[in-house]
């Protein structure tokens, strides 16, 4: 299968999105030819916030406070996402620009605009240790600078952490925090920052990484604590260093009892990425650890971080579709493998995104929905035509990338596993989707694994 999928599961066509994309009123959805484009139609057919209700436990998306209150951006961010992350307004300089002096209403905006819309949230991020992202002012503000004793900083970082996570602790919307972002530099060691003041671990003492996760869920016992972070989602090709970095850097502090509950991958990636085999194993091996994946941040640019579409030759038909095969292969990926729960785009529309020149979104500067929004919803349906067209341009297979037995992709796979299940209470959901009752099943037992399913058809036949 290659291109754009061309039917549903039910035999009808898929229409284009050109021709058929509408605009209901503030709400814009994709709907299906000969049903009116009404409201309910559109509701029925595209939320992907339905779609993937049961296939996830969170499909999010990155939100602003100072976005919200549009009616239109409102809709879409509750029409099709289950949960928000605050872009910014939760950052140490958001909510402690000045010393002792704590400002929540940013990152509370953002939290209680979710709550009303029956979304999660996600804390972000709760302390930043690199001061070279680019954004670097968010990470944290110029009084915490290298005039602090290490004692003194030991204690700023304690006191914010407690107040941040804190803060939020038993609200129910709120299922994880990004306690820290980008430790690492592309070495997969940890990079030179100010808090290399507290030291390196050695000798028992805590360093800052140890620090900020006790301190986290001693404020908060119930959340999910994830430490953050970029080029660490591929285990193959040129994130392994940073990516085996990351790994080791939560296995040896979970075996000292560091409460590190999840790795975020943020995967701000482009049209070209073509590690998602790499991203999978990686998702799989932190799972082993007990450790949850979360996609955090993806956005798939027609360009790498730093450059337009127009320095690539502009946008095109081409880039689209293959923007929404990425977007498609990870989230397959995800929904494959147990250890991923959650999958979070880094904003709604190409209209509003720090990466505004390269329309990296799912929905683009009129909030129209773009491919992806289609390959997403067929994704979640279990219609992998995205997904197998993007293995055939970027990948050779889709394989195991650990060895393991291969799963073939599309439907049929799928099907497989739920009949595998069949001898396990409410295994008899094989409607929807075959891809959400097998990932439903997959989380409920341990005895359906991947890695049992045959590769072959005839393996199979023998089952
Ligand atoms: C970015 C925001 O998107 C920008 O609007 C802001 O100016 C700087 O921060 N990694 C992260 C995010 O963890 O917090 C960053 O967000 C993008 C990179």
């Amino acid at each position: 299968a290659s291109g754009h999928p061309t039917k549903y599961h039910d035999g009808t066509m898929v229409p284009k999105y050109s021709s058929t994309s509408t605009s209901t009123g503030t709400r814009t959805m994709l709907c299906r030819p000969g049903d009116g484009h009404t409201r309910a139609c559109s509701h029925f057919q595209m939320g992907l916030r339905a779609a993937a209700a049961g296939a996830l436990d969170q499909f999010g998306a990155a939100s602003n406070y100072w976005h919200l209150g549009d009616s239109s951006y409102e809709s879409l961010l509750s029409d099709h996402f289950t949960a928000v992350t605050p872009e910014i307004g939760c950052k140490w300089s958001d909510v402690q620009a000045a010393p002792g002096v704590f400002t929540f209403s940013e990152c509370d905006r953002v939290l209680e605009a979710a709550e009303a819309a029956g979304q999660q949230f996600r804390g972000h991020t709760v302390m930043w240790a690199s001061g070279d992202s680019g954004s670097a002012a968010h990470a944290w503000p110029a009084w915490l600078n290298d005039t602090l004793s290490a004692a003194e900083l030991r204690d700023t970082l304690k006191t914010h952490v407690q107040t941040v996570v804190g803060r939020y602790a038993g609200r129910q919307a709120v299922y994880a925090w990004d306690v820290v972002n980008e430790a690492l530099d592309e070495s997969g060691s940890i990079g030179d920052s100010l808090w290399a003041k507290l030291g390196t671990g050695e000798g028992g003492e805590r360093d800052f990484i140890d620090e900020a996760f006790h301190a986290a869920r001693l404020a908060s016992p119930e959340t999910t604590l994830a430490y953050n972070d970029y080029n660490i989602a591929s285990m193959t090709g040129w994130s392994a260093a940073k990516s085996q970095g990351c790994y080791d850097l939560v296995a040896e502090r979970r075996a000292r009892g560091v409460p590190i509950d999840a790795v975020g991958m943020q995967l701000h990636v482009d049209t070209e990425y073509n590690l998602v085999s790499g991203v999978q194993a990686n998702m799989r091996r932190l799972g082993a650890l007990g450790v949850e994946a979360h996609v955090t941040e993806i956005d798939v640019a027609c360009a790498p971080l730093g450059q337009s579409c127009a320095d690539v030759g502009g946008w095109t038909a081409a880039r689209e579709e293959a923007q929404a095969q990425v977007y498609a292969a990870v989230l397959a990926a995800c929904l494959d493998e147990p250890a991923c729960t959650s999958f979070t785009t880094w904003g709604v529309t190409d209209a509003i995104t720090w990466r505004r020149d390269e329309r990296p979104l799912l929905f683009d500067e009129k909030l129209e929905p773009k491919l992806a929004v289609q390959a997403i919803r067929d994704t979640l349906a279990a219609n992998r035509s995205w997904v197998d067209a993007y293995y055939a341009r970027a990948e050779p297979a889709f394989k195991g990338a650990d060895g393991g037995a291969a799963l073939e992709g599309g439907e049929d796979s799928t099907l497989l596993i739920v009949l595998l299940a069949a001898g396990i209470p409410g295994a008899t959901l094989l409607c929807v989707g075959a891809a959400l009752a097998a990932r439903h099943l997959l989380r409920r037992s341990e005895k359906v694994r991947l890695a049992k399913v045959p590769s072959t058809p005839s393996a199979r036949e023998g089952l």
